[in-house]
């Protein structure tokens, strides 16, 4: 019986491993627009794409970011500024995609583009800190995602969103989580929609990396705590405060800088024949949040609360 399971199972990753290395043809034809490609994620796979001979058309958030990548890249690459919280500046972007890539549509639209501020005990933030995070991370990634749909539909194309490990399982307070799993349904709605359309959706969900995003965090937390209420402040403690960077720290001290371990998957959800709907990417997401997230939410909260400090007035 043991036996019969183990070669179905032997069977079946077999036949996934067969399926997945399939790549689409004519790559070097195909466009790509990736937002958020001043560092991080989105300026390497912008990098790795030119490499692989696609035709990158990356947005960046500054215009020295731009500057910088067309420096290191290919002619074929091509920069636009882009903010992805401005619907003007999302509409001029779409002008320009449209003008470039004419009646072959975009292959593949990369929503990468995120920040990762307000990262704090909900208590201690605003309905406007909550509003800034959601109004990049979902909001900006639906935006560019409504107004470029057209030109992904024209390439029977594919549709990129980086969600997180936070867009599974609630880490930390403030919007970030709560943006990420924002971006999870939206993708998962976009996916069934776009389905009988030919155009297919993955979501990426990376564990903790080493970019810029990890230490604005870090950060961004002492300057929240100065605007804390000194009876909120009383609750918590300054203790608390030491716990909650501490817990920053060990993320970050646990992070990993392969990049390639998220733009890979990027890759293969923009060049395999059959591409995944979800990626997990890096050990912590694939061995520790992701099987959490499936667990009861008892389990989940006792094993979460055990990194977090104890609160100076807790009961
Ligand atoms: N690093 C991680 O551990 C991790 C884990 C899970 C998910 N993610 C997700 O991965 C994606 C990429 O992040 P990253 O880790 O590569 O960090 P990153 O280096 O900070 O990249 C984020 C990029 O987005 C840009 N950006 C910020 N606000 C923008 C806006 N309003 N419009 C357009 N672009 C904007 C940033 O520009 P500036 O640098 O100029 O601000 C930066 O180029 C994000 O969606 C993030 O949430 C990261």
């Amino acid at each position: 019986m043991w036996c019969y399971l183990a070669v179905l199972l032997g069977l079946y990753f077999l036949r996934r491993w067969y399926r997945e290395r399939q790549t689409v043809d004519n790559l070097r034809e195909k466009y790509v627009f990736i937002t958020g490609c001043d560092s991080g994620f989105g300026n390497q796979l912008a990098r790795q794409l030119d490499i692989q001979g696609l035709r990158v058309l990356a947005a960046c958030f500054t215009q020295k970011g731009a500057e910088q990548l067309e420096k290191a890249t290919s002619d074929r690459l091509k920069t636009t500024i882009l903010d992805i919280s401005s619907t003007d500046s999302v509409v001029a972007a779409t002008k320009w995609v449209k003008g470039i890539v004419g009646s072959k549509g975009l292959w593949g639209l990369v929503n990468n583009a995120g920040t990762g501020t307000h990262v704090a005990p909900n208590e201690w933030l605003t309905k406007d800190d909550f509003a800034k995070v959601i109004n990049v991370n979902l909001l900006g990634t639906i935006d560019v995602t409504l107004h470029m749909l057209p030109l992904v539909r024209a390439a029977r194309g594919r549709v990129i969103n980086v969600s997180s490990i936070g867009g599974r399982l609630i880490t930390l307070g403030g919007g970030y989580c709560l943006s990420k799993f924002g971006v999870e349904a939206f993708s998962d709605s976009l996916r069934r929609e776009l389905l009988p359309f030919g155009v297919r959706v993955s979501i990426i969900e990376p564990g903790a990396f080493i970019t810029s995003i990890a230490v604005t965090s870090d950060e961004g937390l002492k300057s929240i705590w100065d605007q804390v209420p000194s009876d909120i402040k009383g609750c918590y403690g300054q203790q608390y405060l030491e716990g909650y960077f501490k817990i920053f720290k060990d993320i970050l001290k646990g992070a990993s800088n392969n990049l390639y371990l998220v733009t890979d998957c990027m890759e293969h959800a923009l060049t395999s024949r059959h591409p995944r709907t979800r990626y997990a990417a890096g050990w912590d997401a694939k061995l520790f949040y992701i099987p959490l997230s499936y667990m009861p939410a008892s389990v989940a909260d006792y094993v979460l609360s055990l990194s977090y400090p104890k609160p100076a007035q807790a009961v």
